[in-house]
């Protein structure tokens, strides 16, 4: 028998579940994806179903892999979405409830409580992390008062509480499993875990009432992790190689251990990350666990932004336009005629971190239209990015290049923008999923297949030409109306 060529990687995000194979010369050879939806049962709360999840990884993986493929499968790796917490019975890996999505904000009030109690300081040292509901700390917190009041069952072990990756490696496992482990980059997410020491913290659990009986036992981002029992067509035994948050592999999928690299993510919301020593909290920019690799354990700088592409889809449901029209708009306006959008929907992420926040329109007159309104949604994006991008230069200094992935990265105009923003050439990823790419990519090292410099070198694929920055004239006013703003 043919020695195995093929890597399955799976990226579980918000919307979809993708699946994609890749061979060792990095190519993507098959994709899927699965749609998932979430449940807003109340406003500001946010919630997913753990089964549907699961079937979404079931049916990408089936959708991905023909038959005659299975065999070649050398081994699974594994992206998620970050911060969404599930609780559920270690017996049967049973959800106890839905799950609380990373943008659920019911504990907003809990958070307040606790910052005004004086705990924000010691939360923040010790995980890199600024009281947010965001978080899965307070998420796992209210979880459990729902469910599991006099922490009786998360107390005996009999329910875990964790990310995805916990989950769905202990579901991939089979019930026959005997350990149930957590990724070192997602569990840096939780607010629970220090990242000095990457060991749960026991006085943050005390503080979010979270048994450690529940909590998962930490690993590296190569596992060791159980092999999976049940993921059709895969034969049962195939290898899971690695696991990684997902915000966290698409930096890997930049190499972005590269000195100078920041990258940014554009979805719904946005992700700006790039390696580096820990901010002091006045920066507004958190600390977090990238990857362990080995013994070698990778921190990184990051800033959420909360909303990048959700403010366009939200103008497009506003004009009742599509949005693709809002974005062709944009890139033929050539401003925005002094109309200011801060999209403070939900408050401001990083490097604001100000959950008060209120969004704000403005600079309208009667000339306003629909044009100028797209272009200041175009803007609000890359001014947000550029705030993130400032505040990381004051920690790891000059920045050198700024890579992008996600669906928005298809707009030029928004690309030429942020390089004319931010002052630095940004470069696209080759495919628009790079958390899955990224994972691979790890999994692959780890067999061989490639080293650390053919994967800074693209593995030998030809790299994308970088949008450079131009003479922007309106930069400094631009930048002065969005900070005044
Ligand atoms: O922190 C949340 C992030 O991991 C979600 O990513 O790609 O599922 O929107 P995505």
């Amino acid at each position: 028998m043919p020695a195995p060529d093929l890597l399955l990687a799976v990226d579980q995000g918000t919307g979809s579940t993708k699946a994609m194979l890749v061979d060792p010369t990095g190519a993507v050879v098959a994709e899927a994806s699965v749609a998932v939806g979430q449940a807003h049962p109340r406003p500001g709360w946010v919630e997913q179903d753990g089964e549907e999840i699961w079937a979404s990884v079931r049916g990408s993986v089936a959708a991905c892999v023909a038959p005659e493929h299975a065999g070649r499968v050398a081994g699974v790796a594994l992206s998620v979405q970050r911060e969404t917490v599930l609780l559920w019975d270690r017996v049967t890996g049973t959800p106890v409830a839905p799950a609380l999505s990373w943008q659920d904000q019911r504990t907003g009030d809990r958070a307040d409580q606790l910052e005004r109690a004086g705990h924000a300081d010691v939360v923040r040292a010790r995980t890199g992390l600024p009281l947010d509901p965001m978080f899965s700390a307070l998420k796992a917190q209210w979880l459990l008062d729902a469910h599991d009041a006099d922490r009786a069952r998360t107390g005996s072990g009999q329910w875990c509480v964790g990310t995805l990756d916990a989950w769905l490696l202990a579901r991939l496992a089979g019930p026959a499993s005997a350990e149930v482990v957590t990724e070192v980059g997602c569990a840096s997410r939780t607010q629970l875990l220090d990242i000095g020491t990457t060991a749960w913290d026991p006085q943050l659990l005390d503080l979010f009432g979270v048994p450690a009986a529940a909590l998962p036992r930490v690993v590296g981002s190569t596992g060791p992790f159980a092999p999976v029992a049940d993921l059709a067509p895969l034969p049962d035994g195939t290898p899971v190689l690695a696991v990684m948050a997902d915000s966290h592999a698409a930096l890997f999928a930049h190499a972005g251990w590269r000195p100078g690299l920041v990258k940014a993510t554009y979805g719904t919301g946005s992700s700006v990350m790039a390696l580096g020593p820990r901010a002091s909290s006045a920066s507004g920019v958190c600390a977090t666990v990238a990857w362990r690799c080995g013994d070698e354990t990778a921190l990184a700088l990051e800033a959420n932004i909360r909303s990048t592409g959700r403010t366009l889809t939200w103008l497009a449901d506003l004009l009742d336009v599509d949005v693709d029209v809002l974005f062709t708009e944009a890139a033929a306006t050539p401003d925005s005629d002094g109309v200011t959008l801060v999209p403070a929907f939900g408050g401001l992420g990083a490097p604001w971190w100000d959950r008060d926040a209120v969004p704000v329109l403005s600079g309208l007159s009667l000339g306003t239209r629909r044009p100028q309104l797209a272009r200041a949604a175009l803007e609000s994006i890359a001014l947000q990015v550029d705030d993130a991008v400032t505040a990381f230069a004051e920690v790891t200094g000059p920045l050198a290049e700024l890579a992008g992935d996600g669906g928005m990265t298809r707009s030029t105009a928004l690309m030429q923008l942020q390089a004319d923003v931010t002052g630095l050439p940004v470069r696209v990823g080759r495919t628009a999923n790079l958390s899955a790419l990224g994972v691979a990519h790890l999994a692959g090292l780890g067999l061989g297949w490639w080293t650390w410099s053919e994967l800074e070198d693209g593995l030998g694929a030809p790299e994308p030409a970088a949008y450079l920055p131009g003479a922007d004239d309106q930069r400094s006013s631009r930048r002065t109306t969005w900070a005044r703003e």
